[in-house]
């Protein structure tokens, strides 16, 4: 373990004292110790270290090679992408194959489907299905021992996967512990099997945050959600809101019927897929598809189909499987939904950050049950790639199913007259010089006063997922600005009735409705204002998240940037951001006048529990402990509020000591710091009779915190029972 006075670099030149031998023996060192804690951080998910001092550690490894590039391995870890080692997933075994599905496009063929699972069972057999959504996401297998979350590991080939653990445990809606009812005995083993998938929700903020940085936006929700599972970072993963839906459970104790495997997955904690239904016929199985059909748009998330399962086991297992598919279940897919028109223009939008976008009019086309006449171009880049022009005829689908997407141009029915797009050299908002940075795909207006950024700040300002201010969407805002009455978000607080009463359409009642909304929104706490605000990059969580550890405005406000890179999930860039933007006369300004007004500044009460014994506290991990591990330990300390550090310090509060340890455990005992074990750690955890403190972000209990009594998880992957092949108690199980 390195200490991290032994990262403190010098520039990048030949220093009194250093030859070119004594330099190069500190590149091998310093590779040899960069392996060590690469193979933590991307293998064992225990990094030792932090962000920084692993920078520290590769930036002085670079300057030495610059110096001798001659003398360079080929294997150095700087030689490898982004000078990560990046080795990827560790590959696991499935203990029992994951299978994937059969489809069918139409009546016909499911009616086929049903035939031939009768005449393969015994004549007479009573058959059932039981019907569900098909998630648009993926496959993922989650192996719970004594009810821990030990391994979790996507389908891969069927037989093997990637083993996501750490991201996975970055998923809310995955109980870490299974919740079982009192007086049942805790599964030994289990497997259980469902989607990770990307609410469309989830997926429009996270593309908004990728174009503000300048990345490439993800085609859509189940590529967001395979794109953030498959993360070599799990903050990343952390980050992006995830979810999960369980269907399939492979244990001991096996349901007799899909119906009741669905009801023990909820029991143990687990949500299962919205609307499904048992089936009896032909008939329902149909009706089924067609009701789902019409209720899918609805629904947060994509579902791209239907699944038709045989209810009881007994007859799955008669079925058995042909190759990768089950002959006991099969999928309906919905038809794509495309529609061709013409593509009558091109028009840049202005977004709240400056970004600009290009979008579609089209000549109004039926799509999915809506009109359409606008479609998304994301960038200049994608026109380009697709050879968009202007006169075209496009073929549109619905990316998330609800915004529009120009998926490609019918090139035979190309007009002469044809115009090519071109990224307009100026704002069209205000006339600046538009800019793109190297590497980004965006292009941005360069005047830090755009009318666009007042006006899309404004609209954001009163999202529902922000200050939630009803009645005042878009083209009231508009109105607004227009007649002078607003120009900042301050202003809404300002406003009067006889204002808006002089506002197209707007009689006293709905004036009085509005002031009432506006009103309304000034409790809505300090993390939905910072949400609100627009600071680049603080998107609703990282609102959530600073509000959580900040409690106050003014106390964030007076946050340094290395602070709150320190927190959990908010990282340099966010926190550059955050200190950026406060240090605004500006913005500071708008936040004196918003707190004037009596905008609540302060995080919820019922958010935190203060009272926890790690709330607020400073723990460092070290050595092994005898039952949790490094990860699971750190996000249950988390998620009682406090904060994980990698080096003691006398800010630490407690050093959580497992066997091993090493200088961090002397240098506590050096500075006088509270060493505690395992055991003691969870009994301080479970000192916590409310339960609060264990509630996560979305606000429902994570099933993961153990109490007093409720023993411990075991050791995880590196005792892993299924990786060797050996005490896999479901072999022979599979299809
Ligand atoms: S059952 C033997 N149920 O669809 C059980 N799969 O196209 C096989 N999927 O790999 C899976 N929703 O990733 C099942 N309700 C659902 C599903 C579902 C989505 C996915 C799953 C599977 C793929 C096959």
């Amino acid at each position: 373990m390195i200490e991290k006075d032994t990262v403190q670099y010098k520039a990048a030149a030949l220093q009194d004292g250093e030859t070119k031998e004594t330099l190069l023996r500190e590149a091998d060192e310093l590779r040899t110790l960069i392996r060590h804690h690469e193979y933590q951080y991307y293998v064992l998910d225990a990094p030792e270290i932090s962000d920084a001092e692993y920078d520290a550690l590769t930036n002085r490894l670079r300057s030495i090679e610059a110096l001798f590039p001659d003398e360079v391995p080929p294997d150095s870890p700087t030689r490898r992408p982004g000078g990560y080692a990046a080795p990827g997933f560790t590959q696991v075994k499935h203990m029992v194959p994951m299978l994937s599905l059969g489809n069918v496009y139409n009546a016909g063929e499911m009616g086929d489907f049903d035939q031939r699972v009768r005449n393969a069972l015994p004549a007479g057999t009573e058959v059932s299905y039981v019907l569900e959504p098909k998630i648009d996401g993926l496959a993922c297998s989650l192996i719970y021992e004594n009810g821990w979350l030990v391994r979790a590991a996507t389908r891969g080939d069927g037989e093997t996967g990637e083993n996501v653990t750490a991201n996975v445990r970055a998923i809310r809606s995955i109980p870490r512990r299974l919740r079982v009812p009192d007086g049942e005995e805790v599964p030994e083993l289990l497997d259980v099997r469902g989607e990770v998938y990307m609410s469309r929700d989830a997926f429009l903020r996270l593309n908004e945050e990728r174009i503000e940085a300048g990345e490439t936006e993800f085609a859509n929700p189940r590529n967001a959600a395979a794109g953030s599972l498959r993360q070599l970072d799990p903050a990343v993963t952390a980050r992006r809101s995830l979810s999960f839906f369980a269907y399939y459970l492979v244990g001991p104790a096996e349901p007799e019927t899909q119906e009741e495997c669905l009801r023990t997955l909820e029991k143990y904690g687990f949500a299962t897929p919205e609307h499904w239904c048992v089936a009896h016929s032909k008939e329902d199985i149909l009706r089924f598809i067609e009701e789902h059909d019409r209720r899918r748009r609805e629904l947060a998330y994509d579902t791209d189909g239907a699944v038709a399962k045989v209810n009881a086991v007994w007859q799955q297992k008669l079925l058995g499987a042909t190759g990768k598919d089950p002959r006991w279940a099969i999928a309906y897919k919905y038809p794509p939904e495309q529609a061709r028109t013409k593509l009558e223009d091109i028009v840049i939008q202005v977004g709240r950050t400056g970004v600009l976008t290009p979008a579609a009019v089209l000549a109004p086309v039926k799509l999915s049950g809506s009109t359409v006449s606008r479609a998304t171009l994301h960038n200049e880049d994608f026109i380009i790639e697709k050879d968009i022009r202007i006169g075209d005829t496009v073929v549109i689908n619905k990316a998330a199913e609800i915004i529009p997407e120009v998926l490609s141009v019918v090139k035979e029915l190309r007009p002469d007259t044809a115009v090519p797009f071109v990224m307009p050299k100026e704002c069209p908002e205000c006339g600046w010089a538009v800019t793109r940075k190297e590497g980004e795909a965006a292009y941005r207006c360069t005047n830090p006063h755009c009318p666009a950024l007042g006006r899309e700040g404004l609209i954001h300002f009163a999202s529902r997922d922000a200050m939630d201010i009803e009645g005042c969407g878009p083209a009231v805002i508009n109105q607004l600005l227009e007649a002078g009455l607003v120009k900042t978000p301050a202003d809404l607080y300002e406003l009067k009735e006889e204002q808006l009463m002089t506002l197209e359409r707007m009689g006293k009642k709905s004036a009085d409705n509005l002031l009432r909304a506006i009103e309304k929104s000034k409790t809505k706490g300090l993390d939905k204002l910072l949400f609100a605000l627009g600071i680049r990059h603080v998107g609703a969580k990282g609102g959530r998240l600073l509000a959580l550890q900040y409690k106050n405005m003014d106390a964030l406000m007076a946050a340094s940037a290395e602070e709150l890179a320190g927190i959990r999930d908010i990282g340099a860039v966010i926190a550059e951001s955050v200190v950026t933007w406060f240090a605004s006369p500006g913005n500071r300004d708008l936040v004196a006048r918003l707190k004037e007004a009596g905008v609540d500044m302060e995080m919820q009460a019922q958010d935190v529990n203060e009272d926890h014994p790690f709330y607020g506290k400073t723990l460092v991990f070290t050595g092994t402990m005898p039952t949790l591990d490094r990860a699971t330990a750190q996000t249950m300390a988390q998620d009682a509020g406090a904060k994980v550090s990698g080096s003691v310090s006398k800010k630490t509060d407690f050093v959580v000591a497992g066997a091993e340890a090493g200088s961090k455990l002397e240098k506590a005992r050096t500075l006088g710091v509270a060493v505690i074990d395992e055991a003691e750690f969870l009994r301080l955890l479970g000192q916590n009779p409310s339960g609060a403190g264990n509630e996560n972000l979305s606000g429902t209990k994570a099933a993961g915190l153990p109490d007093a009594e409720a023993g411990s998880p075991p050791a995880a992957e590196n005792n892993d029972p299924f990786a060797s092949g050996e005490g896999n108690l479901f072999a022979g199980m599979g299809e």
